[in-house]
C-alpha cells in the first residue's frame, strides 16, 4: 500500500518551510504596522455563505467548492476564500458596534477544486486583509499600497498593478445591458463558453483568453466609460491617492474578478514572469457583501495574496529570502556516562537559547562529526570519560579550525563569549 497526498495539495517540508515562516513573520509585522489585526475564522462554513457571498454564477461556486454534508445533513464547504467568512464574523460578532473602520488580516489555507498546474493548487494559502466600514478612497489606496509594500519587503519590484472600477448596483446593470447587446451582436465570433456567458455572466467574457473572443472584446463597451458620478469620483480619488504614494498603475477596463461581490475598485498585481497564473494578489471593494449576507449596508475593501505564487515569483527572480541557519554547538559524546552529562549540558544551553544538538543514533565519533558538519554547527565539543574526569574538553570552531581547552563546568559561559547573542 502506498499513499500520496491528494492531487493539487503539497507538503511543505524543511528547508522550504523556513521561507513560509519568514513570509508569515514579515506579514505579521507589516500588517500590524498598518494597524490591521489578525482574525482566524473556521476552515469550513455553511455552504450558503459562499453561495450568497461569492455569487451563484461564478466558477468558484458552480464548479470549485469542496462541499459535503456533515453527519447531521447540513451542507458544509471548505472555505475557497476568506472575505465572506470575515464579513460573516464581523456581522455575527456585532463588531459594527465598535469604533470603525475595522481592519483585519488573515493567513491560512483555502480550497478550490481547480485543474492543478504551476501556481494553481487545490489547497493553497492566502494572506489577506479586509478594511471594513469605511468608504474612503484613501483606504482603497492604503490596501493596494499595503500589498505592494509587502512585495517590496521581499525584494519584488518588477510587477504591474492593474486597476479598474467595476461600478456599483446603480451603474453596473445598465452597463451589463449594453455589453450583452454588443456581445449578442458578435455572438458568432465568440467561443462556446462565452456564448453561454452572454446571458449568465457577461462580464466574464471580458476575461476570456480565446483569440477570437479577444478580437471582439477590444471593441466592447468599457465599464470605465459607463460609471455613475459617484463611482467615477471614487475611482479618480483612488487614483489620486495612489499618485500621492508614487504607485504606478495601469487602468484596465477589462479587469474583472472571479467573485461577484465586487463594486467600485478592483485590482490585481501581475508578475509577467509567472506564465498563465500570473496574478500574485487581487482584490477590491465589496460594498454590497454585508447586505447580501447580513442585511446591513456596510462597505469593505481588501485583497488576498497567494503565498505559493509569491514564492514562485521569488524563485523566478532568483531571490533567496532566507539563509540556511546552522546550529551553535554540536556535542559529540563517547560512552553512556558522557551522554548523560552531555544531555544535562544540552538542557542548560538550550534554556539560554543556544541551538544545540547531540547524537541519538549511537554513532561513532567520526559519524557524529559528519552530522555536526551537515548541521552547519559553528562549534563542536567532544566529551568522553577522560573529559568528564578532568572537567575539561576541547572546543573547536568549525569554520576557522581553532581549538581551545575549556572547563566543562564553564561551557555555557564560554559559549556566551563566543557566540554573538546580539545577532541571534
Ligand atoms: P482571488 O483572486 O480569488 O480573490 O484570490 C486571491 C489570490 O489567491 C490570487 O491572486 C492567487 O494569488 C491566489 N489563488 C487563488 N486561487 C488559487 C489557486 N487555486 N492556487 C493557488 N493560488 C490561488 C480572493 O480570494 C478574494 N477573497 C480577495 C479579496 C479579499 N477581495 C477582497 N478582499
Amino acid at each position: 500500500m502506498k499513499f500520496n497526498a491528494p492531487r493539487g495539495t503539497n507538503d511543505i517540508l524543511p528547508p522550504e518551510i523556513e521561507k513560509w515562516q519568514y513570509i508569515e513573520e514579515i506579514t505579521h509585522k507589516l500588517f500590524k504596522n498598518y494597524n490591521y489585526q489578525e482574525i482566524r475564522t473556521p476552515i469550513f462554513e455553511y455552504t450558503e455563505l459562499f453561495q450568497r457571498g461569492i455569487g451563484e454564477v461564478t466558477d468558484i461556486v458552480e464548479k470549485e467548492m469542496y462541499t459535503f454534508e456533515d453527519k447531521s445533513g447540513r451542507s458544509i464547504t471548505l472555505r475557497p476564500e476568506g472575505t465572506a467568512s470575515v464579513i460573516r464574523s464581523f456581522l455575527e460578532n456585532k463588531i459594527y458596534g465598535q469604533a470603525q473602520p475595522t481592519k483585519y488580516y488573515y493567513i491560512g489555507p483555502m480550497f478550490r477544486y481547480e485543474r492543478p498546474q504551476s501556481g494553481r493548487f487545490r489547497q493553497f494559502h492566502q494572506l489577506g486583509v479586509e478594511a471594513i466600514a469605511s468608504n474612503d478612497p484613501a483606504l482603497d489606496a492604503e490596501i493596494i499600497s499595503l500589498g505592494i509594500r509587502l512585495l517590496e519587503k521581499f525584494g519584488l519590484e518588477d510587477f504591474e498593478l492593474h486597476l479598474n472600477s467595476v461600478g456599483c448596483k446603480s451603474c453596473r446593470p445598465k452597463y451589463m445591458e449594453k455589453l450583452k447587446t454588443f456581445l449578442t451582436k458578435n455572438k458568432a465570433e465568440l467561443c462556446d463558453k462565452c456564448k453561454e456567458r452572454i446571458e449568465r455572466n457577461p462580464l466574464r467574457v471580458l476575461d476570456c483568453k480565446n483569440q477570437s473572443c479577444q478580437a471582439v472584446i477590444k471593441d466592447a463597451p468599457k465599464i470605465t466609460e459607463h460609471l455613475c458620478e459617484e463611482c467615477e469620483l471614487h475611482f479618480s480619488e483612488v487614483q489620486s491617492f495612489l499618485d500621492v504614494l508614487n504607485i504606478e498603475y495601469i487602468i484596465n477596463p477589462l479587469l474583472v474578478r472571479g467573485l461577484d461581490y465586487y463594486t467600485h475598485t478592483a485590482f490585481e498585481i501581475k508578475d509577467n514572469a509567472l506564465g498563465a497564473q500570473n496574478t500574485v494578489f487581487g482584490g477590491g471593494r465589496y460594498n454590497g457583501l454585508a447586505e447580501e449576507i447580513g442585511n446591513r449596508d456596510i462597505p469593505g475593501i481588501g485583497f488576498a495574496l497567494g503565498i505559493e505564487r509569491l514564492l514562485l515569483s521569488l524563485q523566478a527572480k532568483e531571490i533567496n529570502i532566507v539563509e540556511a541557519e546552522g546550529i551553535d554547538l554540536y556535542i559529540t559524546v563517547i560512552g553512556e556516562k558522557a551522554k548523560k552529562e552531555a544531555f544535562r549540558l544540552l538542557d542548560i544551553l538550550r534554556k539560554e537559547e543556544f541551538k544545540t544538538e547531540i547524537d541519538y543514533l549511537d554513532r561513532s565519533v567520526g559519524s557524529q562529526m559528519k552530522s555536526a558538519d551537515r548541521m552547519n554547527a559553528e562549534y563542536t565539543i567532544i566529551i568522553g570519560e577522560n573529559e568528564l574526569n578532568n572537567n575539561s574538553a576541547t572546543i573547536r570552531n568549525m569554520k576557522s579550525g581553532n581549538e581551545a581547552e575549556i572547563k566543562l563546568s564553564n561551557l555555557l559561559k564560554e559559549m556566551k563569549q563566543r557566540v554573538d547573542k546580539g545577532e541571534k
